[in-house]
């Protein structure tokens, strides 16, 4: 790469909400910006603001050494890129590119990908963009990366234009199971949010009386746990002393929760699944120890 980082022609496949916020960005970065959709109409924004459509997606790949994919998952990547290179006018197609993988998956699949874009004469490097499309190339915005360390540090300052890169190991699944930890936390949050919601209004309370209050139990977590480093400690050392939360005191309040939501008439599955957290934590003998102490049943699980 030896052109100015800002004149790197850069290639967007896929334009979802994601794609669109990064095509976007990389334009107003300067780049030369090339995209292709399967539904071509969501590029419209994007070529009036100076990218050029694609016809296809061999000419998408052929127009930059560096391809971003944002698509709902990576079957979606062989289904637009292996026809290209199932072609024979074209099997040369990914030879020498470097495809910058931003869509969703499983670390295992992600590792079949880098081999299958290795066995192309593609670099592959797998990420995982932690935020929604309105603060892409934000401050707030990051992305973990793994792969080619030397191919990720050659297109570094491109990615940093989409957010602050978090390069994790040579490792192609490493991205993928960063992402999908921290969506787990994410996830989870958003459903118990969700799920608490609806056990206040079945009761005839307004989801306003309810939710900012409820917020403050999510931030007040931080403040409980600290920055995470002592609970990493902790639940590395197998250390769970009971001295302020037991498991046998919020196994109670878990049975609590779900017995209100089954009168409620709610959904219960995930108080269910909570409350077997501690079932099978007090079962092992824990019950005296702290609520981390659940850690050694979920992991063994
Ligand atoms: N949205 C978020 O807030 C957010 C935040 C962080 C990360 N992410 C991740 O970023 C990725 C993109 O997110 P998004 O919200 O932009 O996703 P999206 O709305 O689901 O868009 C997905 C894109 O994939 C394309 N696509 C899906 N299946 C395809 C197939 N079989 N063949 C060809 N194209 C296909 C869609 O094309 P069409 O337009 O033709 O349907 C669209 O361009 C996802 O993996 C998501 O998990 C999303």
């Amino acid at each position: 790469m030896t052109a100015a980082s800002n004149q790197i022609p850069v290639t967007v496949i896929g334009l979802g909400p994601m794609g669109r916020a990064m095509a976007n960005t990389l334009l107003t970065g300067g780049h030369p910006v090339t995209v292709w959709n399967r539904t071509p109409s969501r590029a419209d924004e994007l070529v009036a603001a100076g990218a050029t459509l694609a016809p296809t997606p061999a000419a998408a790949v052929a127009a930059s050494e560096l391809t971003i994919l944002s698509l709902t998952d990576y079957q979606a990547m062989y289904d637009i890129l292996g026809p290209v290179v199932e072609d024979p006018r074209n099997a040369d197609a990914l030879a020498g590119k470097v495809l910058v993988n931003l869509s969703s998956d499983t670390p295992d699949v992600s590792r079949d990908a880098a081999t299958w874009a290795t066995k192309q004469g593609a670099s592959f490097v797998t990420g995982g963009l932690m935020v929604p499309a309105p603060a892409v190339g934000t401050p707030s915005a990051y992305a973990f990366y793994s792969g080619p360390k030397d191919v990720f540090g050659a297109y570094e300052p491109v990615l940093r234009l989409i957010g602050e890169p978090k390069y994790l190991g040579a490792d192609p699944g490493l991205a993928q199971l960063f992402y999908q930890a921290h969506l787990d936390v994410f996830l989870t949050g958003l459903s118990s949010l969700l799920h608490a919601t609806a056990l206040v209004t079945a009761a005839g309370v307004p989801a306003a009386e309810f939710l900012p209050g409820a917020l403050t139990t999510l931030t007040d977590i931080p403040a409980m746990i600290g920055d995470g480093h002592e609970l990493a400690r902790q639940l590395e050392s197998g250390d769970h002393p009971g001295h302020l939360s037991t498991a046998t005191m919020m196994g109670a309040t878990a049975d609590h929760i779900l017995r209100t939501s089954q009168q409620a008439g709610i959904d219960v599955e995930l108080p269910t699944a909570v409350k077997a957290h501690y079932d099978r934590a007090i079962a092992a003998g824990h019950g005296a120890d702290n609520w981390t102490a659940l850690y050694e049943v979920i992991k063994a699980h």
